[in-house]
């Protein structure tokens, strides 16, 4: 399969690349910076192409990312895993990094999914597309209020891009994924995780590899009958 993934150089991204690139997909991968991680994959997959492109422009997504990177390539799937956290008390709001967020996380993802599924209707594909979003947009988290507002943004899409592509057999589903430790949450102390952990059923912080797991399940045949679904991997949060 043909699988374009957002924020590959790191985190999550990075696990869900490497998972479906061992799964033998060809993946189109796309973030601003190239890791040391990300070099070592692009260096050992012949499979793995990689994009630099700042998902804060969302005018160049057709021109760049469709006609250029993708091509005529058909896609069988979007995994929309890049995305920024502005956590500030909602007292602190600034319009300049709040637009910036959603920029990243819901406008130019938007653009993303039109153009995904022009690809789709072209090549009479049935394609995946999955959203990450979070644990937040449901439970709520003292200084998270602006970001899980993106998340819930997304889900209503996703549920929304469901029904109207279901007849062309396009799939649109969210994983609504709990606390993981990589870089964006990497700013918590270890008493703020352990308050998190805490309002977990497994006391503990998400396995990346579950979720991965998760996504290479929702991008194949075997969950066909699966859409418009939010899918918890949030360790059981009460
Ligand atoms: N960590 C958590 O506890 C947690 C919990 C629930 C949900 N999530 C969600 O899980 C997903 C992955 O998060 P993560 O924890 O893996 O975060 P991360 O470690 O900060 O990685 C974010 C990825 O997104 C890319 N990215 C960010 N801004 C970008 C931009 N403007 N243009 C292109 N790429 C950009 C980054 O690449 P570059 O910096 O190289 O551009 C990086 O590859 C996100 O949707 C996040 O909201 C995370």
């Amino acid at each position: 399969m043909n699988i374009l993934v957002t924020g590959i150089s790191k985190g999550l991204g990075l696990e869900i690349t490497r998972h479906l690139l061992e799964s033998g997909n060809n993946i189109f991968g796309i973030s601003r910076n190239q890791t040391e991680e990300l070099s070592t994959l692009l260096n050992t997959h012949k499979n793995l192409n990689w994009l630099q492109y700042d998902l804060a422009d969302s005018t160049n997504v057709k021109t760049k990312v469709f006609n250029e990177f993708i091509g005529n390539t058909p896609l069988h799937a979007f995994i929309n895993n890049a995305a920024v956290a502005y956590d500030d008390l909602i007292t602190n709001l600034n319009d300049e990094p709040l637009l910036s967020m959603y920029r990243v996380n819901v406008f130019t993802p938007m653009h993303i999914v039109k153009y995904c599924i022009r690809n789709m209707l072209l090549h009479n594909t049935k394609g995946s597309i999955i959203h990450i979003s979070s644990i937040s947009a449901h439970t709520g988290y003292k200084g998270l209020a602006m970001y899980a507002s993106t998340k819930g943004a997304l889900e209503a899409f996703s549920k929304n891009t469901a029904r109207e592509w279901g007849e062309k057999g396009i799939r649109s589903n969210c994983l609504v994924v709990g606390f993981m430790e990589t870089d964006m949450s990497s700013t918590l102390t270890p008493e703020q995780k352990n308050r998190i952990f805490q309002r977990t059923s497994l006391k503990k912080p998400v396995d990346p590899r579950s979720v991965a797991e998760t996504v290479s399940f929702l991008t194949s045949e075997k969950s066909n009958s699966i859409t418009g679904q939010n899918i918890f991997i949030d360790n059981g949060t009460i």
